[in-house]
């Protein structure tokens, strides 16, 4: 059986998630999230990155397209969602289908956020559920493997 690999990719400040405005963001820091990712799915194999850095996750996106044998990919881009064209550009120039996600609901927030460059080259958007968020990602990629696409 083919082992489905997931890279779980988070950008700029979600290494601050537990202590980064709670209120909004929750209490869980971003290594229980993965933690809970690979309890939940044990079946997957999965591969966390997480950087400030904006080329770093453009890198990361063309290492695993070349390296081959990933099913999909799990983002949170932050605020690079709302401007990063590099970002969307990156994500349009790979074949592994790609689900943006957020803990919080960028439709309820402040105008700057409501807008993404990032969906429209996105297999889909899953926003507002929390760390849950991340696991309807998983769900939402696995059911794109199943379909075949
Ligand atoms: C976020 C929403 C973004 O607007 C923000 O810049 C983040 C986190 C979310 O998960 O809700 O850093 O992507």
């Amino acid at each position: 059986m083919l082992v489905m690999s997931i890279l779980v990719l988070n950008g700029p400040n979600l290494s601050r998630l537990g202590k980064r405005e709670p209120e909004i963001y929750g209490y869980r820091t971003l290594d229980g999230i993965n933690r809970e990712l690979v309890e939940s799915f044990p079946e997957l194999f999965f591969e966390f990155f997480q950087s400030e850095d904006e080329g770093a996750l453009l890198e990361k996106l063309f290492q695993i397209e070349d390296k081959g044998g990933y099913r999909g990919v799990v983002l949170n881009a932050g605020a690079l969602t709302h401007y990063s064209i590099a970002l969307r550009d990156a994500i349009s120039a790979i074949t592994i289908p790609v689900v943006e996600v957020h803990l919080s609901n960028i439709y309820a927030r402040e105008e700057f956020r409501r807008k993404s460059v990032i969906s429209e080259v996105c297999a889909g958007v899953i926003s507002g559920f929390g760390a849950n968020s991340y696991h309807l990602g998983v769900r939402a990629l696995m059911g794109i493997t199943l379909e075949g696409r």
